[in-house]
């Protein structure tokens, strides 16, 4: 089989991580896909910046933009970030060629995804983004194969490293909340603007995608209930620690009776020391979902990170190099659909 080519747009913590995965591991990928993967162009603002890996033999492009009809590729990878600029333009502009888009734009996907997986069907193009909730766990593909057969109840869990980097070291130190954010943002956790980590809205983003998937139909963003863990002070650890809890920021979003209504929010909770979501740790992240046939199931692993969303991100490409690539919605592109208002009892 031909070569699949692939184009890289955004060169910091997760396109240096594909890139470098795919120099150590490019026989591996050849092998199971049946061809070779190979970068052939990238665009990123810093031509000159040391990124730690080798970007020569690539074709380089200074408008990212000019990838979605740049000759001589199959797939653009967008990991550039925000919802809009850019990422926006390219992603918009590659489908409309019929070209193949993986993304790690979470906020990219729970705003614009119900507008692009419209365009991606008008125009025969894939539109995948694996890498976009929870970094390595494959969680869209937990949902759309792995649980393909059943109906879910419930999906969310834990969606954000850095917030649960904080309050796991504010809960084991003691450590004042703006300290422990400035060491997330040294080990590179942290996305630019840490208000999107903080206020929750990183999470929201993730736990809209999710449910979206798992209940099939986009659900509009803004009508998530959203608050983060900015007030979440050391003594409310301190409390959450004598009673026997501790403190997690969880979304969750649940199918709320058979009219098909769901409800979903996004907030620091206090959570029993021994339940294993209490026990996710660190940068981890864990997705929970309760299925009606398959019953309670909790996957934990890396949420952010080079080395975990560079694996997301080539897995979608391998889906694309073996011809096994799903449609956003399965058959047509559907309408997004407004969260009912949080009920008393939830939570
Ligand atoms: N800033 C995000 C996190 C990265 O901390 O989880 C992955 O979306």
């Amino acid at each position: 089989k031909k070569e699949l080519r692939l184009a890289i747009a955004g060169l910091g913590t997760v396109g240096a991580g594909v890139v470098s995965l795919l120099q150590e591991n490019a026989d591996l990928l050849a092998a199971r896909a049946g061809r070779a993967i190979r970068i052939v162009a990238v665009s990123a603002r810093d031509r000159k910046r040391d990124r730690g890996v080798k970007l020569e033999g690539f074709t380089w492009y200074d408008d990212p933009v000019s990838l979605a009809t740049a000759p001589g590729i199959d797939v653009v990878l967008e990991l550039i970030g925000g919802a809009e600029g850019a990422a926006r333009a390219l992603v918009e502009a590659s489908l409309t060629q019929g070209r193949d888009v993986v993304t790690a734009n979470k906020a990219l996907i729970a705003i614009h995804g119900a507008h692009l997986s419209r365009l991606a069907a008008t125009h025969g193009a894939a539109l995948l983004f694996e890498a976009s909730v929870a970094g390595g766990i494959p969680a869209i593909k937990l949902v759309r194969e792995g649980l393909a057969a059943d109906q879910m109840e419930e999906i969310g869990g834990i969606l954000n490293g850095t917030c649960n980097y904080i309050l796991t070291k504010m809960g084991d130190s003691g450590e004042d909340f703006s300290e422990v954010l400035a060491s997330a943002q040294k080990l590179g956790y942290a996305e630019a603007d840490p208000s999107t980590d903080v206020d929750g809205w990183d999470a929201a983003h993730k736990l809209a995608i999710l449910a979206g998937l798992a209940f099939g139909q986009p659900v509009s963003f803004s009508s998530i209930r959203v608050e983060g863990i900015r007030h979440v002070a050391s003594y409310d650890h301190q409390f959450a620690r004598e009673m026997g809890y501790r403190i997690k920021l969880l979304g969750m979003a649940r199918r709320l009776d058979k009219s098909g209504a769901i409800e979903a929010w996004m907030r620091p909770c206090m959570v029993p020391r021994h339940a294993p979501i209490a026990n996710v740790n660190g940068v981890f992240n864990a997705v929970r979902t309760q299925g009606r046939f398959s019953g309670p199931m909790l996957i934990e692993g890396r949420g952010a990170g080079a080395g975990p969303t560079a694996s997301a991100v080539m897995a979608d490409v391998m889906d694309l190099a073996r011809g096994t690539a799903l449609p956003v919605w399965g058959t047509a592109p559907q309408p997004e659909r407004a969260c009912a208002p949080i009920s008393a009892l939830s939570g």
